[in-house]
């Protein structure tokens, strides 16, 4: 069991995944993932979701796992490799607020249950945003309504082409 510097475990994390499933293909079909495409997680946790989106964008496509906890990417590469994606599916220890990749480098870019932890949410939506290209998807959800952003609500998604900040519920 993986205890992360933000007090969660991943055993927790996977329990908590199998009662939250609706919600996790929910912000699956927000981010309109298609075959092929390049797919970030933020705060990505033991990669419970980025096993997940590897079957959804296949071997030709490209799912990357961000989360500041090294265990958590230690852990999310062990489970990669035991489910055979680790060619299409890596991780990178780094903060959210930080990202390590190119400007418009994803097609779509998600995050679950992290939003409500950080001290400046609206820096990571931004961070999200710029690594997505034009006319991608960032799909976010948190589990409180967090500072900086318009509304209250359970998911938010935003398209690259938009400033709002659309709340579309779970
Ligand atoms: C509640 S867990 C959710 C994990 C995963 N998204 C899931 O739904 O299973 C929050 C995760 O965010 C990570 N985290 C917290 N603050 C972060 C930050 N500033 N940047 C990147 N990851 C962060 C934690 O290490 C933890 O793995």
């Amino acid at each position: 069991m993986t205890i992360s510097k933000g007090y969660v475990d991943s055993r927790y994390l996977q329990i908590a995944g199998e009662f939250l499933n609706q919600l996790k293909q929910r912000t699956y079909t927000c981010i309109r993932i298609e075959t092929g495409n390049k797919v970030l997680d933020v705060g990505c946790g033991p990669g419970i979701d980025t096993i997940e989106l590897s079957q959804l964008v296949g071997a030709t496509g490209e799912v990357y796992g961000v989360d500041y906890d090294k265990a958590m990417v230690t852990e999310a590469e062990q489970r990669a490799r035991k489910a055979g994606v680790s060619a299409w599916v890596k991780y990178k220890q780094s903060d959210a607020a930080s990202l390590p990749f190119e400007t418009g480098y994803f097609d779509s870019c998600r995050s679950e249950r992290l939003f409500q932890h950080l001290p400046n949410p609206a820096e990571a939506l931004d961070e999200m945003a710029r690594v997505t290209k034009e006319n991608g998807w960032v799909v976010v959800h948190r589990d409180q309504p967090a500072p900086g952003c318009r509304e209250g609500g359970e998911v938010l998604h935003k398209s690259t082409h938009q400033e709002d900040i659309h709340v579309v519920g779970r």
